[in-house]
């Protein structure tokens, strides 16, 4: 069969008709779910306990001679069955009678002998080619398969009787493997109901089968095995055909033929009513140039392909004139040696010349006004190197679109004659060439698909004629170390820069390129460090789709994250931005300062710890000195002294919270404890030298007052002469230090020693302020007891 293979704008999808070995084209989908594959297994029988959905089962290459019923009895949803390549020799059809869905059955390179026939209704595709069966073993059953597409036979004998069956069926396809055929009589061949046959030819060149060919239906017809008389066969066969007929492609394969032979050919397939003819495998004897006659022809391409000269000298521009002045579309001459191409002497009809692989380094095309017709050039793996010379080759090609240069030794220096490239080459091949940053300065203007894969590019230059046109471009497998920018391209869809050597700049491409959709960029030797994480945001922003995301693009340094998918590569923004680092601790530092200081003033915590401060250093004194060393001449735990004014607050405040009911602190008031007949200063004197504290209720009030003065005057003094801490300062309500007199040094130094306890308006701080004072009073007097009778 042959199989269409498109390449690049082709206008002629079946030009390029490639022969596949019989029936290899089978369309299994190899993703099939139930697919068993058993290929080359080294298999004797068919396995037992295959899945039962298996739909298709391919057994091919093993050595299994015999089939049961019960090997495929329970396969009731297979479908399609390979068992090619194996060494059964005997088959009787009933043994897929349970397989009712069986469409699909490859017998070919067995070792059959007999058939014993059972009809497979549902068949559609049947070869029993090469086995070894003498006879062409059509078993009558076969008529009742009537869903039969395509049918592959071989045999060493053909009878008369062998075709009956075969004629009334209506197939696409039939093979016909003869090439060990032995014995034929002439005139056998019935007509086929076939739009494609393929046949062949028996090595043995005596049997005409091909004149026997009554080709009523068929549209397309491939001979292989064309050699020594067959090749006279052939060429009768051939001038035998005529404008009329249905024939439309016409491949022989596999022949050995002389120059003067094949231009008859030629001349007979140009007055046929064939459109595709091809020749392919083909060993040219000898070469003596012969003229064509190109008049009145329905060809619209001619495919030469693998073509062997046997010898090399004769008159190479005959032949190559030949073949550039035939009036047809499209001429394909691949692998056949070829060293260069001429002009057409006459303006050609050309629209497709493809010389790909051969050895050209140069076509006769430089100056050629001839080819304005021409669309698409493909000059695929040949030897052609200076890149400017190629341009200018191609600069009166008013129609060309398509070049496909790919797989050269193309470069291009610099050089001051520029590049002229010819028409409106849309889509340029350059790839698998030895181009440099350099290319860019020599690119038809509006080409808009551009291979450069597999050159030796470092860098996109920026300053290059800007392409406004291109689309697509291909830099994959170069030497870019980071993702060119798009200043130059600026309707570049598609970029390809895969396997090159980028690791991490994205900036560039992210300025630049925001019209491209697609971006193929794995295999590249990611760095994975802050700098990566633009790259992998341009799929986070749905900027670009990444192709092959994410198993192509790895990270490759640093060495501990070596292969670590880039997608799992997780680095946070604030590692990676210092300002940003910056302001967070800044941020953060700020509004902790700010947090406390609310908290401090909301809750007055430096309140607190003053107030718990003082009261621990009481209580930590009170342990050194031993609280339990009584003091002698004490009555009193605390004197208090205070203005007048302050008077309601002592009295209801003070005194009644320090004097628990126990009786166990006892104040020293001088109203209270005073004396009769002694005055009020020795009152004062005698009631501070019997105390164990002093305290001094602060206020402005209590500043104006020349007793306080002395007081405090007093209490200094004792407390300097006896070295201890007897002095304790409530302050009442806050004392500027302008209305504290200058001449109170006393007061002044102990305010600015801030020593004192303050007294807390609110209610809430008030009991810890009530229990540091009474710690710091707190003692174990020695007249405890007299004093009580006393009172
Ligand atoms: C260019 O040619 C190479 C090899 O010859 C091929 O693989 C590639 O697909 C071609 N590019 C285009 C865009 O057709």
């Amino acid at each position: 069969m042959a199989e269409i293979k498109r390449s690049g704008t082709n206008n002629f999808p079946c030009i390029c008709i490639y022969i596949i070995t019989f029936w290899n084209n089978i369309h299994i989908s190899a993703e099939h779910e139930f697919t068993a594959n058993y290929s080359k297994s080294l298999l004797h029988a068919v396995p037992k306990k295959l899945a039962t959905e298996t739909v298709v089962l391919d057994l091919s290459h093993n050595t299994i001679s015999k089939l049961h019923t019960s090997d495929f009895r329970y396969l009731t949803k297979l479908q399609v069955l390979i068992l090619s390549y194996n060494n059964i020799s005997q088959l009787d059809f009933s043994v897929f009678q349970y397989n009712e869905d069986l469409e699909h059955l490859d017998l070919s390179h067995n070792n059959l002998r007999t058939l014993s026939c059972h009809p497979v209704g549902r068949l559609r595709y049947l070869d029993l080619s090469y086995n070894n069966y003498t006879a062409m073993t059509v078993c009558p059953e076969f008529s009742r398969m009537v869903q039969l597409e395509r049918l592959g036979l071989s045999a060493r004998r053909i009878q008369k009787s062998d075709f009956t069956v075969l004629a009334h069926l209506q197939l696409d396809s039939l093979f016909l493997g003869l090439e060990d055929l032995s014995e034929y009589s002439p005139g056998h061949l019935l007509m086929f109901n076939v739009k494609s046959l393929r046949i062949v030819l028996p090595t043995n060149t005596e049997f005409p089968v091909v004149l026997d060919l009554n080709l009523t239906d068929t549209e397309s017809l491939e001979l292989s095995n064309i050699q020594g008389k067959q090749v006279n066969v052939i060429k009768e066969f051939l001038s035998k055909l005529n404008k009329n007929g249905k024939l439309l492609n016409l491949t022989l394969n596999n022949i050995e033929v002389s120059w003067k032979n094949i231009t008859v050919m030629f001349q007979y397939v140009w007055q046929s009513s064939i459109e595709y003819f091809t020749v392919h495998d083909v060993t040219i004897l000898e070469i003596i140039p012969q003229p064509l006659s190109y008049t009145n022809t329905s060809l619209k391409a001619l495919t030469i392909k693998d073509t062997k000269l046997k010898y090399m000298i004769f008159d190479q521009h005959a032949v190559y004139q030949t073949f550039a002045d035939m009036n047809i579309k499209a001429l394909t001459i691949s692998n056949s040696q070829m060293v260069y191409m001429v002009c057409p002497s006459n303006p050609s009809s050309f629209t497709y010349l493809c010389f790909s692989n051969n050895t050209l380094s140069n076509t006769g095309f430089e100056g050629c006004n001839n080819l304005k017709l021409l669309e698409t050039l493909i000059l695929q793996k040949n030897q052609f190197k200076e890149l400017d010379k190629v341009s200018s080759m191609t600069s009166h090609m008013k129609s060309l679109k398509y070049l496909d240069l790919s797989q050269n030794l193309l470069q291009y220096k610099d050089n001051q004659n520029g590049c002229y490239w010819g028409g409106n080459l849309a889509q340029l091949n350059l790839s698998f060439n030895r181009l440099s940053d350099l290319v860019f300065s020599c690119l038809p203007i509006n080409i808009q698909v551009l291979d450069l894969q597999n050159n030796d590019i470092a860098s996109v230059s920026e300053e290059m004629v800007e392409l406004t046109s291109l689309k697509e471009l291909n830099l994959a497998s170069n030497r870019l170390t980071d993702l060119p920018g798009c200043g130059r391209f600026s309707s570049l869809r598609w970029l390809n820069v895969e396997m090159n050597s980028i690791f991490s700049q994205a900036s560039k491409f992210l300025q630049s390129c925001e019209n491209i959709k697609k971006l193929k960029g794995g295999h590249n030797p990611f760095t994975c460090s802050c700098e990566l994480r633009q790259f992998i945001n341009l799929r986070k922003n749905d900027f670009v789709e990444l192709v092959d995301w994410p198993e192509s693009y790895m990270c490759e340094y640093p060495d501990d994250l070596r292969g670590l998918l880039l997608k799992d590569f997780h680095v946070s923004e604030i590692v990676c931005n210092t300002n940003l680092l910056i302001a967070v601790v800044l941020i953060t530092t700020v509004v902790l300062a700010v947090t406390v200081s609310l908290l401090c003033i909301w809750f007055d915590i430096p309140w607190y710890l003053k107030m718990l401060w003082q009261w621990s250093q009481v209580k930590h004194r009170g342990w050194k000195n031993n609280t339990e060393v009584l003091v002698n001449n004490v009555e009193f735990h605390a004197f208090i002294s205070y203005s007048e004014c302050d008077c309601d607050w002592v009295k209801n405040v003070l005194i009644p919270n320090l004097e628990k009911e126990d009786g166990s602190i006892r104040i020293c008031q001088h109203e209270r404890n005073f004396v009769a007949g002694k005055s009020i200063v020795e009152n004062i004197i005698d009631c501070i030298e019997k105390s164990y504290k002093s305290i001094f209720v602060l206020s402005p009030n209590f500043v104006q007052s020349e007793w306080c003065h002395y007081e405090l005057y007093f209490a200094h003094h004792k407390l300097f002469s006896e070295n201890a801490d007897n002095l304790i300062l409530i302050l009442l309500e806050s004392i500027p230090a302008y209305i504290i007199p200058a001449k109170y040094h006393q007061l002044k130094a102990v305010m600015a020693k801030r020593t004192y306890l303050e007294w807390p308006k609110e209610k809430s701080k008030q009991g810890l302020f009530w229990a540091n004072l009474r710690a710091s009073i707190h003692v174990k007097l020695s007249g405890n007891e007299e004093m009580r009778v006393l009172w």
